[in-house]
Parts: structure tokens; sequence; C-alpha cells
């Protein structure tokens, strides 16, 4: 059955995804968090939409398995695509993070144009321009897809000289638009925050992750806030492949050793 007790569910298909279960763990610090991270096939960013659906819907039977009372898609590549089926198809509350991320950015712009930066598929989806456009029809947005970000990432190569390269050469194109807003619309890029914001200086970033958890705080009933007495959180991650880098590039970003990690095969 299900209960307060049971987890929060999050997935993504690497460690893209722990940007978003560090704000829920920061703002629900209560919580057991299930994690999944689909690193057999990373990245989904460059694949079809059917491709990303069903990879999407095995991540979603996996996570229903272990009797979560929420699920947060911390993909926007999947949030993109498939977000309502998913939410059709189950019976618990599910969260994206494009709209939370879309809201923010509509919040921040003062001079009505925003950057947005993703994955191909997000990107050819016009699933942000469509939730900024359904805020605010008079607001400019520029979509600019990224690929490399996420094998830097996944790779661990979050700053340095070839981080800063590729940031430079990509974000260049959109710097000059003269947007004051830049949505790091996917989950692995807040890891790239710094590099991209030394290129985008003077433009506010929105990390969807932060505006996600917020939603999902919102959604769970007052009493889990706190939790109860001696409950003692448990977290514990999925990988579909090579545990020991997510356990070296994911416990490095969340700043805590990743121990209680399973390997497994999705069906
Ligand atoms: N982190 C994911 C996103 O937000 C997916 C990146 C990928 O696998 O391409 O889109």
């Amino acid at each position: 059955m299900m209960n307060s007790e049971s987890a929060i569910g999050i997935f993504d298909s690497g460690i893209g995804g722990l940007t978003v279960l560090k704000e829920v763990s920061r703002i629900l610090p209560h919580e057991n968090i299930i994690y999944l991270g689909d690193t057999a096939r990373v990245p989904y960013g460059i694949r079809s939409p059917e491709t990303v659906t069903r990879y999407s819907f095995e991540c979603t039977g996996f996570l229903l398995k272990q009797n979560i009372k929420l699920l947060v898609v911390a993909c926007n590549t999947v949030s993109a695509i498939s977000l309502q089926r998913i939410r059709e198809s189950v019976s618990i509350p599910v969260i994206g993070v494009i709209q939370p991320g879309a809201r923010a950015a509509v919040s921040s712009t003062k001079n009505k144009k925003i950057g947005i930066i993703g994955t191909e598929t997000t990107i050819k989806s016009n699933a942000y321009v469509n939730a900024i456009k359904s805020l605010d029809r008079s607001i400019e947005v520029f979509g600019l897809p990224c690929p490399l970000f996420v094998p830097l990432v996944e790779e661990g190569w979050t700053d340095g000289a070839i981080a800063q390269l590729v940031a430079e050469k990509y974000l260049k194109g959109i710097a000059d638009k003269g947007a004051d807003t830049l949505v790091l619309g996917c989950t692995h890029y807040p890891l790239l925050r710094a590099v991209i914001q030394d290129v985008m200086r003077g433009v506010h970033l929105i990390d969807s992750a932060v505006e996600t958890a917020k939603v999902v705080r919102d959604m769970l009933p007052s009493a889990d806030h706190t939790g109860s007495a001696g409950m003692t959180r448990t977290r514990r991650f999925f990988v579909t492949d090579s545990p020991g880098k997510f356990i070296a590039v994911g416990g490095s970003f969340l700043q805590e050793e990743i121990k209680n990690i399973e390997k497994i095969e999705l069906p």
C-alpha cells in the first residue's frame, strides 16, 4: 500500500536528474527517494520521439513497481515528448520539468526575450516555446540544441578548457540575440552552470530543477514536508549500466557517497 512514507520516484536518462533529486532533497529532507538513471541508453536527446516514449514507459513501469507515491520526470526530453501520455497511464501525480522552468523564465524576463538550450529532441518539439507563449504571447523565444553538453556532463568534464570552448561555440549565437533570460532546458546542464554563466554574462539562468522541486513540495500534503518523528530518509539509486561511473560523477555532484545503488535491466 502506498502511504506518506512511500518514496518519490525520479528518473532521467543518466545523471542529469540528480540536479532535481538534489533540490527535492534540499527542500523536502524527510522524503524517501528512488532514482533511476537509464545510463545504458543515455543520451535520450538525440533519439526519435517514438524511442524516447518507449524508454520513458519502461522507466515509469520500473518505478511504479517500487510503489512510489509521486513520479518526477527529471528529463526535459521525456517531459517534452511523453509527459502527457505518462500522466494518462498512471494513477499517481506526475511532474515534468518544462512547465515549472517556463513559468520561472516568464517571470524573470524584463526585455521579453528568452533563450532556451536543450537537447535536439526537446528543442525540435517546441515544448518550451509553446509553454512560454501560452503564458505570454508577446515574448520572443530562441531555442538552441547543445548536444555535446550531455556527454561532457556524463564524463564529469563540467569545467576546464574543453567545457569552456564548447559553451563558447554553442552559446555565442544565442548571446547575440539579446535574451536577458536563458533556460537550462536539460537537467544535465545545471552541472555546467559556471561555464554557461561565464559565457552568458549578465543573463539570468533558469534551473528547472529548482523550480520543479518547488512543484513537488506543493503537490505533497503539508504533513509530508516535515516527516514523522524519528523517521530516517532512505535514498535508493538504480542504473541500467556503469554504476561505478554514476557513483563517481554523481557522488561528486551531490557531494556525498552514493551507496545504495543497484544495476538493473529494464524489461
Ligand atoms: N537530462 C535529459 C534532459 O533533460 C536528457 C539528456 C539526454 O539524455 O540527452 O533532456
